[in-house]
């Protein structure tokens, strides 16, 4: 390791110093406790329960949070049924839309203080919330405000008809964007909401709800409730619930599934993935190591569609090892708050328990780990960015999403060779190729079994795109026009 860093030392020997830039918490208003938002108001949680949400970062308690009950839920999907049937679902496009533009305006006037709860909540980097997360939701809102008067044209010669109440559970990773992929085709497309932030990041979707307090929504359009898996199996449950749209895990994908069987409730399931990073000997290497740093450390790898299996053609392997691991020592991990930190914490100690799990299994099976070499500060919970090679297709952390920070790399010869490599797994959601052929492009994003395929680039999002999996990685798109269709009965 000591020699092969001489041999490359270029300026890596002394890393750049940068000073600390510390992101102010001081436009954050915390509440100490927050109860659920239900047809318009926050109300006590019935039982009394709240639980504390914490920094990742610090360990340190930001609030207390309400655990919602089968009946909070109750409450909350009768609050939506009845704005529904009395206001939502009879207001014409036009007025959807003018109530889902003034989320996203407001959204965009509040993102500095949205941007910093979310990385004090989920322990992002800032420079992450603020350049991609809240500017990402606000225009979701925008795009699909943009539809809310436009449905006839959307399904031209058939009527949209909304479905009415959709119950909306969504993870920690992308807390406020997962809010706003759910809530904003729900409304533009007539239907009303009971959303479920993950239970330990349900701060900026509380905000959220006081932000839709002041752009005035009707009462019971937009219901927030908080909790863990128990309270999301009530919204599910719930008879009057007419569509479920879940992103999450692979394995509650599966329950929620199995509940609804039998039902006639529509759905739509994110799940898990172990997507496939593939680099041809023709690519522009720099770029590409670029990609790769993108692919599997972006949001410490708290991303579903993070390019976690690379493969690289061997001709090229060597070259692009010694890239990365040059890449990876000049990576800040720290303070999420710091406007120079590339990699933040890790969300929960439940999390950061379950990657250390992986990653000894894939030392106990023979894997060669590489770490960046850094410190990592003391209170928290971290992981250091993480290279796996001697793996292969049998390996555990080759098979199963980690959702961490930790990359395992596979070479290969030929095209038809890494197609198969690439598709062989339970998972289908994204994809990565790397070539400067175009032909190239096409043959091997063709035959990649994934929702999403990036060419000379990773992990790029934008509201007018499909987003979604085949196989495990779930079924139904979000996003683009394809995202209004799961809200709809079409007539
Ligand atoms: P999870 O799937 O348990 O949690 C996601 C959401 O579902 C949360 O809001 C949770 O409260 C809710 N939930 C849990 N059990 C439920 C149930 N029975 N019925 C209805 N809702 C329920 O994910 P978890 O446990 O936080 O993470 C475990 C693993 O799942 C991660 O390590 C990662 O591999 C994967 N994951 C994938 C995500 C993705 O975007 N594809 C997001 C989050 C986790
Ligand atoms: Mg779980």
């Amino acid at each position: 390791m000591k020699k092969d860093k001489k041999e490359h030392a270029l300026n890596f020997e002394t890393p750049f110093q940068y000073a600390p830039a510390p992101e102010s918490t001081a436009p954050v208003k915390l509440k100490e406790r927050y109860a659920l938002f239900i047809d318009g108001k926050f109300q006590a949680p019935s039982k009394g329960i709240y639980l504390p949400s914490i920094n990742p970062a610090t360990e340190e308690t930001l609030a207390l949070v309400a655990v919602a009950d089968e009946s909070d839920v109750n409450k909350a999907v009768k609050a939506a049924a009845n704005a529904y049937k009395g206001v939502w679902g009879k207001l014409p496009g036009k007025e959807r839309a003018k109530y889902i533009y003034r989320i996203a305006r407001i959204l965009q006037e509040r993102a500095r203080e949205f941007a910093i709860l979310e990385t004090m909540n989920g322990g992002k980097p800032i420079r992450e919330s603020r350049d991609i997360d809240i500017p990402l939701a606000a225009a979701h809102f925008f795009y699909y405000a943009g539809w809310a008067d436009k449905l006839d044209y959307a399904f031209p010669g058939r009527k949209a008809q909304a479905l009415g109440v959709a119950g909306q559970i969504i993870p920690w990773n992308f807390p406020l964007l997962m809010a706003a992929w759910k809530i904003a085709p729900a409304l533009a497309t007539g239907n009303t909401v009971v959303l479920k932030p993950a239970e330990t990041t349900p701060l900026t979707a509380l905000l959220l709800a006081e932000l839709i307090q002041e752009a005035d929504l009707p009462p019971g359009v937009v219901n927030i409730i908080t909790g863990a898996g128990e309270t999301g199996a009530a919204i599910v449950r719930h008879p009057l619930v007419n569509k479920i749209a879940f992103t999450g895990s692979t394995e509650v994908g599966k329950l929620i599934q199995r509940s609804l069987a039998g039902t006639d409730k529509r759905y739509t399931l994110e799940l898990g993935g172990k997507a496939a990073n593939i680099i041809f000997e023709d690519a522009a290497l720099d770029q590409a190591v670029e990609g790769i740093i993108n692919a599997i450390f972006f949001n410490q790898g708290h991303v579903c569609c993070a390019g976690s299996r690379l493969f690289v053609q061997e001709s090229v392997a060597d070259q692009v090892m010694r890239k990365l691991r040059d890449r990876m020592s000049t990576l800040r991990i720290g303070d999420p708050l710091d406007k120079n930190t590339d990699i933040g914490a890790i969300n929960s100690k439940e999390q950061l328990q379950k990657i250390q799990g992986l990653v000894k299994k894939g030392i106990a099976e023979g894997g060669d780990m590489y770490q960046a070499d850094c410190s990592i500060p003391k209170k928290g919970f971290w992981f250091k960015p993480t290279l796996f090679t001697g793996v292969s297709a049998s390996s555990t952390i080759v098979k199963e999403e980690i959702f961490g920070p930790v990359l395992s790399i596979q070479t290969f010869r030929t095209a038809d060779e890494v197609i198969e490599k690439a598709n062989n797994t339970p998972y289908g959601l994204s994809g990565g190729v790397w070539t400067d052929k175009g032909s190239k492009i096409f043959k091997v994003s063709k035959q990649l079994k994934a929702g999403v395929v990036w060419a000379n680039t990773y992990n790029k999002f934008d509201p007018t795109s499909p987003f979604g999996g085949y196989k495990e990685s779930g079924l139904g798109r979000e996003g683009g026009l394809h995202g209004l269709a799961p809200y709809v009965h079409l007539v």
